[in-house]
Parts: C-alpha cells; structure tokens; sequence
C-alpha cells in the first residue's frame, strides 16, 4: 500500500485521486481526518510530521510513502527526519520525496535549501528513493485572483521570472509512474511545463479565457512586502518566497522533457489550468 502525505494539498489530493482511479490500494495522510473528501475506497489516516507519534499508524503496512514536507527552510529537513525514522521503523520500502528544481540549479533560498537537505535526509535513509524537483507551480496565480477579479490586474513583483509553471496534475502523474512502476530508484527528476510564459503572458492567458483584458502592474519588492504584510500574509515565508522568486528568473524559463517522457503525455497548459479554475477569477 502506497502512504500519501500531504493528501490534502496541490500535488498529494491529485495523486491520491489518480492512484485510487488505477486501483492502487493508498492511504491518505492528513492533520484532519474529519475534514478529508477522498474518492471511496481511498483508506484516511491521521498523522502531522509534528507529532512523530502519529506515524507509526499511518506508516503500518506501507511500502512506499510520497513524502510532501510542508515546512520551509529547518522545519523541512526536521520533518523528514522525522518521517525517515518512522519509515525504516515501519518497514517501508521506497520513498518518493516533493522537492523543488531550485536545488537543481544550485539556489540558495530558504526553501530551495530546506529541500537540499531534506533530500540528502531521504538520500541517506538506507531506503530506496525518488526525488521529484518541480518548479513554480501554476497554483501561484491563486495569490494574483483576487485582484484579477476586482480590478483585472495582475500584480507582480519587479524582476518575477519568465516561468515554465507546472500543473499540479503533472507532479501528480509522475508521482504516480515512479511509485508505481520500477526503475526510478536513485533517480532525481527536475519537472516543468512545456512552455515558459512572462508575468505578461500569464495575465493575457487568464485574459483570454475572461474575454476581458487583465492588466500587469510591476510592483518594487518593498511595496509587494509591505501589501503582503497588510493582508497578514507576510512574516518569513514570503521573504523566502520573494528571495526564491529573485533567484529563480535564472532558470524559471527552463523547459525539462521529463513529464512527457515519464508519462508519455505533453505537460498540461497554463490555458488547462485557468480553464479549470476560472470562477477564481470571476
Ligand atoms: N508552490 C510551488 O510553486 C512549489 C514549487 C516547487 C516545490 N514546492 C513544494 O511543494 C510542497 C507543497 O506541496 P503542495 O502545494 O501540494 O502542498 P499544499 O497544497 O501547500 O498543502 C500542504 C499539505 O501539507 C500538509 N501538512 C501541513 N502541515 C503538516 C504537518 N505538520 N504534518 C503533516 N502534513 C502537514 C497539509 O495537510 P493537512 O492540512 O490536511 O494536514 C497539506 O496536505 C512544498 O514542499 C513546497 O516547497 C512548491
């Protein structure tokens, strides 16, 4: 049986989804059972890296585990010790770690290291293992939907990469193929979508699907802050978000063939994701 941490999130209630549709036995790990909508046939277990006596349950009977660690620069690494140590002691076979291509390029950003060494953590778990780096997720355009709904703009910060984002969908089927199938162990995949659009192209692809033109505003990194702390949105996080974003316009734009080739369909489109979500841009 296959363990999905991070069941509820972007990448992990996708995968859970795709797996229980192949008929793959899994487990969906969450902090809130009771809140949890899986497909039927789907087994819910309640477990949280923070509380490493949770694990064992959620970890019997496992062999392979997709490993979404939810924290930022130290939290990352201890939650995954964490894990790995619960892992072994349970038995598990393989782990399939959610890392970020920011360690494919040599980033240097709080998330980008806390992933470097929760990678070394899974490396060296004496498991077998998978790492998945994805880059920029096309999730990020839920932060820009409120203002595209209210005044259709698009507010970005100075400098915001030229970006091959990735449907979370994609992560999730190639999730699905290496945990699945064998021949992924000790190998790292670095994952994108097929195509590498501008803040500019982003907003005239929501904009097509609107049939309304949505403007771009550039903001200065200090005037992004200073709107995020307004909302209560700001704090470590988004400084590392903003620094991994600073770093990242050098390589944000690159294309990987690896969704293609691992399951054998074109990556999914910015235009597939805005079309799926287009009542948050109202
Ligand atoms: N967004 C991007 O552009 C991007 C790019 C590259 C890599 N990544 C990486 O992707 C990962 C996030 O994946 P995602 O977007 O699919 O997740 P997400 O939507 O942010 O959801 C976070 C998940 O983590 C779970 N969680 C939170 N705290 C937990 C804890 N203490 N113990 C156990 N589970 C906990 C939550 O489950 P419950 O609340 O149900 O417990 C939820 O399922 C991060 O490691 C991030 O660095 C993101």
């Amino acid at each position: 049986m296959i363990l999905v941490t991070g069941a509820t999130g972007n990448v992990g209630s996708e995968l859970v989804t795709r797996l229980a549709a192949a008929g793959v036995p899994v487990r969906a790990m969450t902090r809130s059972p009771e809140k949890a909508d899986f497909p039927s046939g789907v087994e819910v277990v309640a477990g949280d890296f923070d509380k490493p006596e949770t694990l064992p349950a959620a970890l019997d009977g496992i062999d392979r585990v997709f490993v979404v660690p939810p924290g930022y620069g130290p939290e990352g690494p201890v939650q995954e010790r964490t894990l790995v140590t619960a892992a072994r002691a349970a038995g598990v076979r393989h782990l399939v770690k959610l890392s970020t291509s920011g360690v494919t390029h040599g980033a240097t950003d709080p998330l980008s290291s806390g992933h470097r060494q929760g990678e070394q953590i899974v490396r060296e778990s004496g498991l077998a293992w998978t790492i998945l780096r994805p880059g920029t997720f096309m999730v990020y355009l839920y932060g820009c939907a409120p203002t595209i709904r209210s005044e259709r703009t698009m507010y970005v910060t100075e400098g915001d990469p030229v970006s091959a984002m990735i449907h979370p969908r994609d992560i999730a089927s190639v999730a699905a193929t290496v945990l699945i199938n064998p021949g992924h162990e000790g190998r790292t995949y670095t994952l994108t979508g097929g195509e590498a659009l501008s803040p500019q192209r982003q907003a005239e692809v929501v904009g097509a699907a609107l049939g309304q033109q949505v403007r771009v505003v550039e903001r200065t990194r200090a005037e992004t802050q200073a709107e995020f702390d307004r909302l209560g949105w700001g704090g470590p996080r988004l400084e590392a978000l903003l620094e991994l974003k600073r770093q990242s316009a050098a390589w944000d734009w690159k294309i990987s063939d690896s969704v293609e080739e691992l399951t054998g369909s074109a990556p999914l489109t910015l235009h597939d994701w805005v079309e799926e979500n287009i009542h948050i841009f109202g």
